[in-house]
């Protein structure tokens, strides 16, 4: 089937011109237009693992939404943007299954409310005295996800407290002096609508078993976007639906337990997938065998995902003039790292296949679609290689949010030591 032929809707030769390739690419008006389709919900919080550039941050916040931290790093990067985690509504919300000491000192710090994935982080809160609000995520038993990679709950699962073990859970947390005043379940991401809408059960049931402390309930992350395009394209998940389910789940809570409960969605992918693209060269172009091959100047260290999950990323090129080049000859799109798992047309488990692209030559410009979230967020140094530059584009401008790192920036952090 030949490929669709969508473009980038940038001016791709500009962006190479001005930055330089490897280079990353965001649209803020698609992240505000994102951020706008889940507004239903009373809570929208980014999930900013996702991409936490902290200019992106600042979008999203100028947007209406709060965000999650699951590190130190994470709650450094909210408080540098103004989110106040001490808000009626804490603008930022610390989510993570154990508390390194520099986070528990951050949370003791800034009073960071925490949701506990495991029970050791209540005794850990409670050894040292620290009384934020305590919300807890919840493995309901199942999950779903993209990849089994990012199947996020089940008895495989690391996440979360397992749904038997709430009310043991619960009596500690009495005992201790926490009340419990949210519930968080996330299954997974780029689950489908059929798995995401078995949660709203899991949580009526965990929320009537904590009881009248629950005031808050999140519905996780995990809202799919399509990744294919044209006829290959997954339908849009239809948020009016997903919201309807959840608001019935809190519905029955609030009757249960007669008070107000606040709804809150936990998205990553969705808010920022579709606003990214990251921009590369064709450095090489050769034949092994039957394949042709497009060699480029970015490589798993800038985009892991088809690496690492076999995760599928729309490719349009461009000529040096930045008019996109059309056709269709099948092509394996690979990095220049010494690895041969190097290869952004793979399925998961690592097979290398084809795609159908346009014929291109050394100079051209490639690009890959829907790469703002898990993209950046998720790059290395391996191979020595710099962190390549993040560009915010607002009305046709363009803005340098993260500038290429150096190679003395990844050096920085060593001395070769004396008796080399
Ligand atoms: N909330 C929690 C507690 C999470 O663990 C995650 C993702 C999210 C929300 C956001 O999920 P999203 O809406 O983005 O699906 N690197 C993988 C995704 C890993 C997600 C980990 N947790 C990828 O590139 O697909």
């Amino acid at each position: 089937m030949a490929s669709p032929c969508e473009s980038a809707p940038f001016d791709v030769a500009r962006v190479a011109r001005e930055f330089g390739t490897p280079c990353w690419l965001y649209r803020q008006s698609m992240i505000e237009r994102r951020i706008a389709d889940v507004s239903r919900f009373d809570v929208v919080r980014f999930a900013q693992k996702a991409c936490s550039n902290l200019s992106i941050l600042k979008v999203v916040k100028d947007a209406g939404a709060m965000v999650d931290a699951v590190s130190a790093g994470e709650i450094v990067r909210a408080l540098r943007v103004g989110y106040d985690p001490r808000a009626k509504v804490p603008g930022v919300v610390y989510t993570a299954d154990i508390f390194d000491r520099e986070a528990l000192d951050l949370v003791e710090k800034h009073q960071v409310p925490v949701n506990i994935g495991s029970a050791d982080m209540l005794e850990q809160l409670a050894e040292r005295g620290i009384r934020v609000p305590l919300t807890v995520r919840i493995n309901p038993g199942f999950g779903h996800g993209h990849s089994r990679k990012v199947n996020t709950g089940g008895d495989l699962s690391k996440h979360g407290v397992w749904h038997e073990d709430l009310p043991a859970l619960v009596a500690r947390a009495n005992e201790l002096g926490y009340p419990i005043s949210g519930l968080h379940m996330h299954i997974g991401s780029g689950s489908d609508f059929a798995h995401l809408s078995q949660v709203g059960d899991a949580m009526v049931k965990a929320a009537l078993l904590v009881g009248s402390s629950v005031r808050t309930i999140s519905a996780g992350g995990g809202l799919p976007i399509s990744y294919r395009k044209g006829d290959e394209a997954t339908p849009p998940i239809d948020l009016l639906a997903y919201f309807e389910l959840w608001d019935c789940a809190r519905k029955m809570i609030e009757k249960k337990i007669g008070h107000a409960v606040t709804l809150e969605v936990e998205p990553g992918r969705y808010l920022v997938a579709e606003s990214g693209y990251l921009v590369a060269e064709i450095r090489a172009v050769k034949n092994q065998g039957k394949n042709r091959f497009y060699l480029l100047d970015a490589g798993f260290t800038d985009l892991v995902r088809p690496s690492f999950y076999g995760a599928y990323h729309y490719i349009s090129i461009y000529g040096k003039d930045g008019a996109m080049l059309v056709g269709s000859e099948p092509a394996v799109v690979a990095g220049p790292l010494c690895e041969s798992g190097d290869v952004f047309t793979q399925e998961e488990g690592g097979f290398v296949t084809t795609r159908d692209l346009p014929e291109a030559q050394v100079g051209d410009l490639l690009v890959f679609h829907d790469a703002g979230a898990y993209g950046a967020a998720m790059s290395s140094n391996y191979n020595s290689r710099p962190l390549a530059p993040e560009v915010l584009e607002r009305g046709g401008e363009l803005r340098l949010i993260r500038r290429r790192q150096s190679l003395e920036d990844i050096f920085r952090l060593e001395e070769p030591c004396a008796s080399l």
